[in-house]
């Protein structure tokens, strides 16, 4: 990091570290944070997983978080209002926090705005949480690392390869922090399933499932026809990048996810974690495959949803270790088949052959992964310590790169070879125009 990119709390948290270290400490070592230790946090995007992130930094006694961003002000579209938020149910619930552990009892003092360049705009903004549909990702990442925030970016980190790139290099550029919301790299369960794997345990690795869950919402078929937008919905700013589109509920809330425009389905809802989880216990989280083919996905014939309704494509390391990946009920699983025995691990819970993997001791001079208890409270603490976090940008990157090029061939139907050194595909020029996107003005990188 460059002098010159220091703010003012970053540089009293490396001077802290320099002299006394109070600052670097973290919060529940202290008891309660005094308000100028406490990371200033904006939360951008606050719909259905960003209410759960905003409570899960709310817990931790040396944040305050002192904005809140969306483009709907409350719930509309939502089954559950109180579960989903929205802008100003989410500042209800910052204030009502404070105010529950403040002596008067009241709190004011979380602002609530609809662009989130007043956030980054903020010089008291340590770091901002991005919690919005994946076509907004690369925008929102890279306009905070330029701005000097230390990001918490929710997977699928980017909608497309040279998005992911593209935040990459403006994270260490700006030598900012940034966590992919990867939960699962702070799961002990999977990171022991990992270290197993790295260890020998199961033989030689041969071959390795990943598993991601059915297409789980049902959206307009054939011809739909627009709606008109809800008040207090800036259906402009929530389309920003992606191309102009006429507005129809299924569209936008939780079911983006089933448009190519917007995501890539859930061979990139799920597939950031169980491809996550794939790469860690293989050892290639830095890297990826060389080859890549569509093993029998199905995709629908019209309507608005034109995700794959079932995902099969199949890969191949350099080292000849095949991976399938492939839809099945159970969401989120990844399963390490070796020559002398498999592990899995996932939503379902972690089962491994022989049973007795399971109490491994590992010895000192064996793998040991990065160990994480919590995800927000290893990206609190290196926001301090200045570490790299759990889930680093990079790590990010190459996890959602898998899904976007395992996507992209089963969009094409061909086996196609990938050279992850270069990040592009080897003599498919078709193929290669998949991995970017332009994106609508003034939001071009
Ligand atoms: N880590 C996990 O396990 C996990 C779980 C669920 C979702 N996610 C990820 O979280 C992200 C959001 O998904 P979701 O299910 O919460 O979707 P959602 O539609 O419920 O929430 C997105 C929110 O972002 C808001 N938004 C959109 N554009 C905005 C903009 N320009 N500025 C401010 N706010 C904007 C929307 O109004 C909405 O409230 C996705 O990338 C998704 O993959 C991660």
């Amino acid at each position: 990091m460059t002098p010159t990119r220091l703010t003012r709390r970053r540089f009293l948290a490396s001077a802290g570290a320099a002299l006394a270290a109070p600052y670097v400490l973290p919060a529940r070592a202290r008891g309660a944070a005094a308000p100028s230790n406490r990371v200033h946090v904006g939360c951008i995007g606050v719909g259905n997983q960003g209410s759960q992130v905003l409570q899960g930094f709310l817990q931790n006694d040396d944040v305050q978080v002192v904005a809140v961003c969306d483009v709907n002000t409350a719930s509309y579209g939502y089954k559950t209002a109180s579960q989903y938020l929205g802008r100003d149910p989410a500042r209800r619930m910052v204030e009502d926090h404070y105010a529950a552990g403040s002596p008067s009892g009241r709190f004011r003092g979380c602002d609530a705005v609809t662009d989130f360049r007043e956030v980054l705009g903020r010089p008291d903004v340590d770091a901002v949480t991005i919690v919005v549909p994946d076509h907004w990702h690369a925008v929102m990442t890279v306009l905070a690392a330029r701005a000097g925030k230390d990001i918490y970016c929710e997977k699928p980190l980017s909608l497309t390869v040279e998005d992911g790139r593209a935040m990459v290099q403006a994270v260490r550029r700006s030598g900012i922090v940034l966590q992919t919301g990867s939960h699962e790299r702070s799961r002990q369960v999977t990171r022991l399933a990992c270290e197993l794997v790295r260890n020998g345990r199961i033989g030689r690795l041969r071959r390795i499932l990943a598993v991601v869950g059915p297409h789980n919402k049902v959206g307009p078929e054939g011809a739909w026809a627009p709606m008109p937008v809800p008040p207090g919905f800036d259906y402009e700013t929530w389309l920003g990048p992606a191309p102009w589109e006429p507005y129809h509920k299924d569209r936008c809330l939780y079911t983006f996810r089933f448009i190519l425009d917007y995501s890539g389905g859930q061979v990139t809802n799920y597939g950031a974690h169980s491809l996550d989880m794939a790469q860690w216990g293989h050892g290639t989280d830095r890297t990826g495959p060389v080859e890549v083919e569509d093993a029998g996905s199905e995709w629908p014939r019209d309507g608005l949803f034109n995700v794959a309704t079932r995902v099969g494509f199949r890969a191949r390391y350099a080292d000849g270790v095949e991976l399938e990946c492939l839809t099945r009920d159970d969401n989120v699983a990844a399963r390490f088949e070796g020559t002398e025995g498999w592990v899995e691990v996932g939503y379902k819970g972690f089962f491994t052959e022989p049973e007795s993997l399971k109490r491994t001791v590992f010895g000192p001079n064996e793998v040991r992964l990065y160990e994480s208890r919590d995800h927000y409270r290893n990206f609190l603490d290196c926001v301090k310590s200045r570490a790299e976090p759990a889930a680093p940008v990079e790590v990010g990157h190459r996890s959602v790169t898998l899904c976007h090029i395992g996507n992209i061939a089963m969009r094409l139907g061909r086996r196609l070879r990938w050279d992850p050194e270069a990040e592009r595909f080897i003599g498919d020029d078709e193929a290669n125009r998949l991995l970017g996107r332009p994106k609508r003005a003034p939001w071009g990188l």
